[in-house]
């Protein structure tokens, strides 16, 4: 049976994108298909400015929607980055195969980097070397896939050659993953910037989709969405990423193609209030599941506790023949 991992990092709360882009697809299609392991990336969380008290928050919150959103614990292992110490070794073995123009080299460290300098803030090295610290999640569980949005395949795509690196290195030691993104909505963009990612740390925050976002305010959000100049409803990424936003989020709620979907439009406020319709009704099984989880905690860290120990078992031996294969003396 293949190996599936994926993660959510809890910077903020989870979006729209999250969900069409990734969590999703892990609970209808990956944990029936796969031995998957799905993880809040806790330790990810640390490399931007934030406050421990909310990421503690987050991190439970992120791990409640996930069995909210459909993981079963008795399909696949859910669990917390920072529960399983394997990760965090294995990143320093990584660190030692990946170079310093590599992690340069990464888009959303670019990004983050000149955002933060933008603020007068510093960077943290943990930025930089974030890269390294996921390709580790990856590999200490042999994955074979790696279901992701389209944000991630340039960290999936070093994680592959970090471990191609270290096999022709060191030895055969760790399985060389493959990403997989969603037909569509594999990249959910801003509604009122549509040119940029809906992103859960962004600050236009009415432009992003919450999963907890009440009815009335998903619909108001949509309602607002920015559309483009044009008047025809048309499928058009780069012309026209306003509408086409909406399309593709109402295709990916109904399991339509967004340029099938265009032509049944003749009005952006009809197909602002059905996509509003749709996303209100995909997110609502999922928020009544969110509240029965929260009033039994106790259920949710049980889940966690399993799902880490279970994690570090599975980690352990991968890791541990690294070590060995990289040249550090075992502890006997
Ligand atoms: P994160 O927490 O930013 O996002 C979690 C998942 O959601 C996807 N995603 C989106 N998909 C479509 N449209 C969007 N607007 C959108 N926003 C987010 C992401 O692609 C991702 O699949 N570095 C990762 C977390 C991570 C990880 C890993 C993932 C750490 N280690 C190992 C996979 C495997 C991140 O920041 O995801």
């Amino acid at each position: 049976m293949k190996r599936v991992f994926s993660g959510v990092k809890p910077t903020g709360h989870l979006t729209l994108g999250n969900y069409l882009g990734a969590m999703r697809r892990w609970s209808t299609v990956d944990q029936h298909e796969a031995d998957a392991l799905f993880c809040v990336v806790d330790l990810h969380a640390l490399t931007v400015d934030h406050d421990p008290g909310r990421v503690q928050r987050l991190s439970r919150q992120a791990a409640t929607l996930l069995l909210a959103a459909g993981l079963d614990p008795e399909l696949c292992t859910v669990f917390v980055q920072s529960h399983v110490d394997e990760h965090a070794r294995l990143s320093y073995l990584l660190e030692c195969v990946a170079t310093d123009g590599e992690m340069r080299r990464m888009i959303q460290y670019k990004e983050k980097a000149a955002a933060e300098r933008a603020r007068g803030g510093s960077v943290r090295l943990s930025l930089l070397t974030y890269p390294v610290l996921m390709a580790a999640d990856i590999l200490a569980y042999g994955t074979d896939e790696v279901p992701v949005g389209d944000d991630q395949s340039q960290h999936v795509e070093l994680t592959r050659d970090l471990a191609v690196r270290f096999n022709q290195r060191y030895g055969r030691t760790f399985v060389v993953p493959r990403t997989t993104h969603p037909g569509v909505a594999a990249r959910v963009m801003n509604l009122l910037d549509p040119t940029s990612k809906m992103g859960k740390s962004d600050d236009v925050g009415p432009g992003i989709v919450y999963l907890l976002d009440e009815p009335d305010v998903v619909r108001k959000k949509v309602m607002r969405a920015v559309t483009d100049s044009g008047r025809d409803v048309a499928y058009d990424r780069e012309g026209r990423p306003g509408v086409s936003n909406l399309l593709e989020i109402l295709a990916a709620c109904e399991g339509g193609d967004p340029e099938e979907l265009a032509g049944a439009y003749d009005s952006y406020g009809s197909l602002k209030k059905d996509t509003a319709d749709a996303v209100v009704e995909l997110l609502r099984p999922v928020q009544e599941r969110h509240k029965e989880l929260c009033a039994d905690s106790a259920y949710v860290e049980g889940v966690l506790r399993a799902g880490a120990e279970k994690a570090r078992e599975m980690a352990r031996p991968r890791v541990d023949s690294a070590y060995r294969a990289i040249g550090l003396l075992p502890a006997g």
